[in-house]
Formats: C-alpha cells, structure tokens, sequence
C-alpha cells in the first residue's frame, strides 16, 4: 500500500491522512470535517483555501475555478488538490453541517413520476433500519462503477424523509440521467448505493428577507428547504424566483402557486429565458438573476439561496455583490458535472 501524507488544517490545527492522488477535500470530508465546497468539480471556487505548506498538484493542470492571479498569491483549490507529500492549508470549517453523519448506504427506487419531458422524480427508500439525518438543501452522491458518483440534491425536507425524493433531469448523453427515462434502464424496485447527505447549501434559520433562485431542477434544494419552513410553522418573507427555458420546463409550478396563495410572506416570480406564444402572460421574460435585479434596487440585508446551471450561479456570484449583497449571505450550489464526466470532456 503507497503511503499517506498528513494534511493540516489550520486555524483548527486538525490533521487528516491523505493517500496519494486523492484530493484533499476527499480526505478531509471523509475524516468528518466538514470544509466548504458545493461542485467538487473545480469550478465553483467554494473549496479555496490557502496552502501554508508543502506542494500540492492538479491532475487536470489548474482548475477553472482559480484565476492565475488566486494561484499566484498561494490559494489553491482542495477538490482537486493531491498532495505530493505533507501539506498545510489554511481553510474555513463550517461547524452546524458537521454534526450530520455522512452515510453510505443501499435503497431502492420507490417510485418513479415523470415531471417534465426531461425531469424525473425519483423516489428513494432507504433499508427499514436506515434513516438518513440530513438539513433542508443538501444532497447525495449516487454511487456508480469504478468509484464514479453522481450528485442529486434531496427535493424532500427533514421533517418528511421516509422516502427521499430527488428531481433529475436527463442530461444527453448522460451515462447516469438516461438510464432513468425510457423504461430500459433503471425501474422501480432497482437498487442504488448512496451516500449523504454532502454538501453546505443549507437552510439558515434567521429573519431577514430571502431571495431564492432556482434555475430548472436546482427547484430541488429549495424545495426542501420551502416545505421546511412552510410545513414547521416558521415565519419568514421568502421571494422565490424560478427560471427555465419554457413554462413545461417550472414542473411543479402549481405546487408552488398554491403554496403562494396559502402562505402571504411567499412570493414566486416564473422566469422563461426562452418563452413561447402564450407563455409569458403570468410569468417574466429573460434571465431569472437579471428578474432578481429589476426587483431589488438593494440586496443588502437579504440572504440569498441559488441552486442550478453554473452558468447561472457564475452570473449571480458575478453580479449580487454589486446590488450589496454581502457575499458570505449567498449561499449556492452549482449544478456541475461529475469530475470524471468533465475529465473525460476536458480538452487534452
Ligand atoms: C451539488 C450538486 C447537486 C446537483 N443536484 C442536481 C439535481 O438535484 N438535479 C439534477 O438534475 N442535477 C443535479 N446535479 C447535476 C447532476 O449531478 C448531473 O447532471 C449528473 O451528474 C449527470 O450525470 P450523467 O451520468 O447522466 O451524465 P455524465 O455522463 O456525467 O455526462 C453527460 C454528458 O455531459 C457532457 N459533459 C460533461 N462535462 C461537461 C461540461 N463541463 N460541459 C458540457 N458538457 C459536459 C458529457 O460529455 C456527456 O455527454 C447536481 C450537481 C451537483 C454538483
Ligand atoms: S471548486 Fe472545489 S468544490 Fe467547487
């Protein structure tokens, strides 16, 4: 067996092994610290810290997310980083997502609903025994072949996980997504191995304003955590804001339409970036950041949660700090593809 190195943690001063050509987040996370990162894929930037000591490198030469100028004062990005012997970062722990044990664990696919003509609701049941403690936002892995995984956010909330409801949608080409659609691939009955729940992008209990922002199935985390609050009694002025190319693309419009009308501190605002005739009468036009905007002469006070195409969370991280966002109130996840996905896609 090839030997480990040591990775420390400052400021907490905590050590954790790590074995060659693992990245470190990897090590990190499976020591049960619990370090920013939401893509895990080297484009979000949330996993940067700063390497106190020792060498690290990147497979794949430096990640998207590190700019040259990031990568010469000495940060580096630790879902890609691999040690080449005993390494120091410095890099924020976030304590309230720790306490939730990470598991890895068989279930079955319940249920299957179609949502869209490329959405599925996919219903999970977990082993009689198993129960899975997660918090309103995160997601978890589906475990593949040859140690490749593929992340899903969790739709249902806390309070409600009996059966773990997951929106994917299919994405072409995709090794995983399309087995799901079709009939052929995976069925009702079939078994999955999961592990979870992963991930900061958590509901944070506070009284302030929130601005939602779900770019097609990145509806998902935010669903859960709208049931949370919503179905637990909480009191909060929501303003959810919901883009997709065409109106069939809001799948579970209604849903949240009723919603709307049973609870007056929700709002919802639709957003079609690509609307057809007789689609925009009761929904906006153009990109949902951008309707997000028009509203808001100000964002500073509120707290911001958005989830969905990196395109979309690119142009918001981009743009929400100049309306006064306070950058450490946004909170996101960037639906990336898998590392090996984008390994293999990567130009040589
Ligand atoms: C934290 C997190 C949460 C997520 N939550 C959800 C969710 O709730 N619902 C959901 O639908 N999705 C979600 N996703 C995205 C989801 O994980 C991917 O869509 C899924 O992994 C695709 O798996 P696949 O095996 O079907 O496709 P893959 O086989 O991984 O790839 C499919 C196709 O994409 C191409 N591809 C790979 N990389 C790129 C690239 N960089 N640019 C363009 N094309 C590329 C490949 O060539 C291939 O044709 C989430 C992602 C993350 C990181
Ligand atoms: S860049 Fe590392 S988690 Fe996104």
């Amino acid at each position: 067996m090839s030997a480990e190195f040591k990775v420390r943690i400052e400021p907490h001063g905590r050590t954790v092994p790590v074995a060659p050509g693992q990245p470190v987040l990897e090590a990190a996370l499976a020591a049960g610290l619990n370090l920013p990162h939401s893509c895990k894929s080297g484009h979000c930037g949330s996993c940067r810290a700063r390497l106190l000591a020792g060498q690290i490198d990147y497979p794949a030469g430096r990640p998207l997310g590190l700019t040259r100028e990031e990568h010469d004062a000495g940060y580096v990005l630790l879902c890609q980083a691999r040690a080449r012997g005993d390494v120091t970062v410095e890099a924020r722990l976030i304590a309230s997502v720790g306490e939730v044990e990470i598991k890895t664990l068989p279930c079955r696919i319940a249920r299957l609903r179609p949502l869209a003509a490329d959405v599925m609701q996919v219903w999970l049941r977990l082993p009689a025994v198993e129960h899975l403690r997660f918090q309103a936002g995160q997601y978890l892995d589906v475990l593949l072949e040859g140690g490749r995984r593929r992340s899903f956010s969790i739709a249902s909330p806390p309070h409600d996980s009996d059966l773990l409801e997951l929106h994917v949608r299919r994405v072409e080409g995709g090794g995983f997504t399309s087995q799901l659609f079709g009939g052929t691939g995976l069925r009702e009955g079939a078994l999955l191995r999961i592990e979870g729940p992963v991930g900061q992008f958590v509901y944070r209990e506070g009284t302030g304003p929130v601005v939602m922002v779900a770019g097609g199935t990145g509806f998902a985390p935010l669903k859960s955590m709208l049931r949370h609050v919503l179905e637990t009694g909480r009191q909060r002025d929501i303003h959810l804001y919901w883009g997709a190319r065409h109106a069939p693309d809001l799948y579970e419009e209604d849903l949240v339409l009723g919603w709307v009308r049973r609870h007056p501190r929700l709002r919802f605002t639709a957003v079609l970036s690509q609307a057809g005739a007789g689609e925009a009468a009761h929904r906006r036009t153009g990109w949902v950041h951008e309707a997000v905007l028009a509203d808001h002469a100000s964002l500073s006070g509120s707290e911001v949660y958005a989830a969905g195409p990196p395109a979309m969370i690119e142009a918001i991280r981009a743009s929400f700090p100049g309306a006064g966002l306070a950058p450490e109130r946004l909170y996101f996840d960037s639906f990336d593809y898998a590392p090996d996905s984008q390994a293999a896609t990567a130009p040589a």
